[in-house]
């Protein structure tokens, strides 16, 4: 199949679709145009990572004739895309899916990768391939001109001898990265820091929001710990590295809590950091896109920093999505208590959507909400 038969058929179903939204992008397609080059057998290990919704996976394996692929992505719904891409596409069963990693990377002589936004991430992922691909391994990382950064060649250089950028090419470019060095330290991620203000330790791989830093607006939330009912089940919907399930499960030694994130790096992050506040038996971590697999009505109590990004572009529509799964998934007079910028006047979206909202606290950046679900 060819790739413009191939990226035709794609779809971002179950993530956002729109007229303007597509399921591939100029970087997917000069990425696999440069891979043509080095796939000189179709038994080459071939390794994807930060695919989007398929058209890397699928691009190498229906393009470039490679026989199997191994593909990491940090989203729920991007692997949601990637297995109904391929199932429309007769590709099912050429690829296995895997946390970043020795299963991942082991051996792996053809690296096919999207850069992430965030240097952490990229370091993460440098010094995983670093670790364990074939040594005369080549890392294809590509992205958008106007997304790319020196800093992120020099983060590559940190665990390759060559770091190569190529031409750009429709306002996207590739680096060819060569030569691993083998990192002779333990992996450095998940990194794990002690805050000494909330007196517990915050774990966060590289693609995690805020780090190990506490966010001033989840600090704000916490200031009310005291005023926040006591749960049988309490969910920390979009949990990033579990601050807030790990405050609250200590708080409430009698409440089952269950934290949950679209983010496989959060998911990750999350557990380490339960683990490391000995709190592992307490907090079960799920990944999933905006709980969509918990039951109607089984949470008495939802706890919420709301995203506002929707990729590179601020959006109200993240938060709203965080809403309307949080009134689905609350019980009769549960309570959702949420903190966002003040400037963004959410109170009639969560009047509208959960039911009768209260204003708890507000200072010059951040206002916090209890709204009770009718
Ligand atoms: C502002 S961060 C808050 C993280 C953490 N609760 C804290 O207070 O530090 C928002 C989190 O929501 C997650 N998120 C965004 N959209 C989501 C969705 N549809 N389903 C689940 N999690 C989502 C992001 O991955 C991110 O970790």
């Amino acid at each position: 199949m060819d790739l413009d038969a191939l990226f035709g058929g794609l779809r971002r179903f179950p993530d956002v679709e729109a007229e303007n939204l597509q399921a591939h992008d100029a970087t997917d397609r000069l990425l696999l145009e440069t891979a043509a080059r080095y796939v000189l057998s179709p038994e080459i290990r071939v390794a994807v990572i930060g695919d989007r919704y398929g058209a890397l996976t699928l691009g190498a394996l229906a393009a470039l004739g490679v026989e199997h692929v191994r593909v990491t992505q940090d989203l729920y719904v991007s692997s949601l895309a990637l297995q109904r891409n391929a199932a429309a596409s007769g590709l099912s069963g050429r690829f296995e899916e895997f946390e970043l990693g020795a299963g991942l990377l082991d051996g792996a002589e053809l690296v096919i990768m999207q850069l992430p936004k965030a240097l952490a991430e990229l370091e993460e992922i440098a010094d995983a391939v670093a670790r364990f691909a074939a040594p005369g391994a080549v890392v294809l990382a590509g992205g958008r001109v106007k997304h790319m950064s020196l800093g992120m060649n020099a983060v590559l250089e940190r665990s390759f001898e060559s770091v190569q950028p190529q031409l750009a090419q429709r306002k996207s470019r590739v680096l060819i990265a060569r030569e691993p060095k083998r990192p002779a330290t333990a992996a450095p991620f998940p990194v794990s820091e002690r805050n000494t203000e909330l007196g517990m330790t915050v774990c966060a791989h590289g693609a995690v929001f805020s780090g190990t830093k506490l966010d001033i607006g989840t600090r704000f939330l916490l200031g009310f710990l005291d005023k926040i009912p006591d749960a049988h089940h309490a969910v920390d919907l979009g949990c990033g590295t579990g601050i807030l399930a790990t405050m609250y499960a200590r708080d409430r030694p009698n409440a089952r809590v269950t934290a949950t994130d679209q983010s496989a790096a959060a998911v990750a992050s999350t557990k380490a950091t339960a683990a490391a506040n000995g709190l592992v038996d307490r907090v079960t971590v799920v990944q999933d896109d905006a709980m969509s697999a918990f039951e109607p009505g089984s949470a008495d109590l939802i706890l919420l920093n709301p995203p506002f990004h929707l990729g590179a572009s601020v959006h109200a529509g993240a938060a709203t999505k965080m809403f309307e799964a949080a009134a689905r998934v609350l019980a009769s007079a549960g309570e959702l208590w949420t903190v966002y910028n003040s400037h963004l006047q959410y109170r009639s979206a969560l009047e509208r959507l959960i039911g009768p909202t209260t204003e708890i606290g507000r200072n010059p950046k951040f206002t916090v909400t209890r709204s009770v679900k009718r």
